[in-house]
């Protein structure tokens, strides 16, 4: 295994036992709010904490971001982590979240790990090398078009500012699309589409540390990770859309007409 995979396995496992151990006293769990529909546990804290202690030690030079302690990125090496991708489906006992962890290399994405402790299920990837699942690899589901596909998406919770646009573009996805899942993990959605249970998916407002190991994974596995403009600028715009080369292509062209300025940056 790639050494920073491997280090990554390892982080995200001991933060997924936090989460696991705290599933069944959650009206214990001390929530806060961050923002509108945004909330940080201590429980996201802790697994946070788990991960960065274990980076730190194998990696003392390198950077790291996380979502709930911020961090520095000014190093040739850095790390970006999700240490629960999918509060709110934790904090309702929903069983559908993630830890994901990725590191950029000068700005390329280089490895990254999702893991999903409810499942047990292991996703990794690292650039050149291919993606896996419980260490088997994995490849995208091909499609022609989002006809008949099954799409998954996130609502712009968030960002009602952009919810014209959004419902126009759902409207059309499902149109023509076989169904369309929302979840509640934007890194387990770009797994999913990874390893062929989903066939594509968009969302807008994300950020880095929601995509960055999902979006290498796709990659790996032989599918397309663009912004709205079709470009590679999804980490720092947070709108991704994500599929098979022609699936994403069609999904794109859905989204388009429904572009207002501010999502075409
Ligand atoms: C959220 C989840 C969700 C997506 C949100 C993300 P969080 O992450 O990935 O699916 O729709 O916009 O922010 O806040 O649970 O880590
Ligand atoms: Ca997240
Ligand atoms: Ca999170």
């Amino acid at each position: 295994m790639h050494p920073m995979v491997n280090i990554a396995v390892r982080a995200a496992r001991s933060a997924g036992n936090v989460i696991v151990r705290n599933l069944d006293r959650l009206d214990r769990v001390r929530v806060e709010s961050k923002g509108a529909n945004d909330f940080v546990s201590d429980v996201d804290i802790m697994a946070e904490r788990e991960i960065v202690s274990t980076l730190r030690r194998a990696y003392p030079d390198h950077a790291i971001i996380g979502e709930e302690g911020g961090g520095e990125a000014n190093a040739d090496y850095v790390w970006l982590i999700d240490p629960l991708d999918g509060t709110t489906n934790f904090l309702h006992g929903f069983p559908h979240f993630a830890v994901s962890i990725a590191v950029l290399h000068r700005g390329q994405l280089e490895a990254g790990v999702i893991y999903d402790p409810v499942r047990q299920e292991l996703f990794t990837a690292n650039r050149g090398g291919g993606a896996t699942l419980e260490g088997r690899r994995i490849r995208m589901r091909e499609r022609g078009s989002i006809d008949g596909a099954l799409l998954g998406t996130g609502f712009p919770f968030r960002h009602p500012g952009h919810k014209p646009a959004y419902l126009g573009m759902f409207a059309d996805a499902m149109e023509h699309a076989g169904d369309i899942r929302r979840a509640g993990s934007a890194a387990l959605d770009l797994a999913y589409v990874a390893c062929g249970r989903l066939d594509g998916y968009w969302e807008l407002g994300l950020s880095r540390w929601d995509i960055a190991a999902g979006a290498l994974m796709v990659q790996e596995a032989g599918g397309l990770v663009t912004d709205f403009t079709g470009e590679t600028g999804y980490l720092d715009s947070g709108n991704v859309v994500a599929g098979s080369l022609k699936l994403h292509g069609s999904l794109l062209g859905t989204i388009r007409p429904h572009l207002t300025e501010a999502l075409r940056r």
